[in-house]
């Protein structure tokens, strides 16, 4: 029997009494995503997934962006990446800084993304404690606690998301993992959202905007569009939308990136080893009424 109980904080709900590593029913589909609508982070605790299975229970949410770079895939399932500071004979295993600094996975394609799925494998402790925790903030309260005036102002604007804003800011914080060339910056041109979205599993407002990819509110002038990118990022980052995600060995979390921002903590040593391994999935199908009819109507929550 699947349970799903709240974290009682601002997201997240954890889910037990299902085994993620074999085909989901439809109505466990339907209870998943209904779940991730309302409480945006799901934990599944004590689900270690081989690759195969963590590729075949994320697409049931979409398809699998590929890897920019194709580096730090596992080798015989390439959707599935690694995300480690592990180093092996002289060579990293996986991409050590992945999404440390504030933002939305993949708002800066044109198919945004819509479900992170993260299997942890190793988490970094020290003196017991559990380091490397991810920080999320919930978009919809964000949208509804902004203010009023500004909610007026903004309706109907665009803002330009950008991924060469994030990768940018890891290389000027000293990341290793090289500058883009200029066929990587060509395959992830930028792209235009609405700043405000209606989430397609609630039907409630978000606001879609966030620190990491988002340069520009495209019906402003640039110093104004400035001034208003830094409002928002400072609104959306108050303490009462954030939840902490402190990891185990073993979870399995999805989130939902139209709903919400992330931030991975990078505060653990070269020593202290974490490894995730990870599936992206984009918002291709979530959008479609005919898919979420199916995918809801087991919940008896058709639209
Ligand atoms: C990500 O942003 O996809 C990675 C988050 C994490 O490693 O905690």
């Amino acid at each position: 029997m699947v349970s799903i109980r709240p974290t009682g904080d601002v997201l997240g709900a954890t889910i037990t009494g299902i085994d993620l590593s074999r085909a989901m029913s439809d109505g466990e589909f339907s209870t998943i995503l209904q779940a991730l609508g309302e409480h945006g982070v799901l934990r599944f605790p004590d689900q270690l997934l081989e690759p195969a299975a963590l590729r075949d229970f994320s697409m049931r949410f979409g398809s699998i962006q590929a890897s920019v770079t194709g580096k730090f895939q596992d080798p015989h399932v390439p959707e599935v990446g690694i995300l480690s500071n592990i180093v092996e004979d002289g060579k990293p295993i996986g991409i050590a800084d992945a999404g440390q600094d504030w933002h939305t996975d993949m708002s800066y394609r044109d198919t945004m993304g819509f479900v992170n799925v993260l299997n942890a494998h190793k988490v970094p402790r020290r003196d017991g404690k559990p380091l490397g925790n991810t920080l999320f903030a919930n978009m919809r309260a964000a949208y509804d606690k902004l203010d009023p005036a500004l909610k007026d102002r903004l309706k109907g604007m665009t803002a330009t998301h950008d991924f060469n804003k994030f990768w940018e800011g890891m290389l000027a914080k000293g990341s290793t993992r090289g500058p883009l060339t200029p066929e990587q910056r060509k395959s992830r041109p930028p792209s235009v959202h609405p700043v405000f979205l209606t989430h397609p599993i609630t039907g409630q407002q978000v606001l879609y905007c966030n620190p990491g990819y988002a340069v520009r509110i495209n019906e402003l002038d640039e110093a104004e569009s400035e001034r208003v990118l830094e409002q928002l990022f400072a609104h959306q980052l108050e303490p009462r939308f954030i939840h902490t995600h402190v990891w185990a060995e073993r979870d399995l979390l999805i989130w939902d990136n139209i709903g919400t921002l992330h931030n991975a903590l990078p505060d653990y040593g070269p020593h202290e080893h974490r490894m995730m391994k990870r599936c992206q999935v984009m918002a291709d199908r979530v959008f479609e009424p005919a898919f979420l009819q199916q995918a809801l109507a087991p919940m008896g929550h058709a639209l």
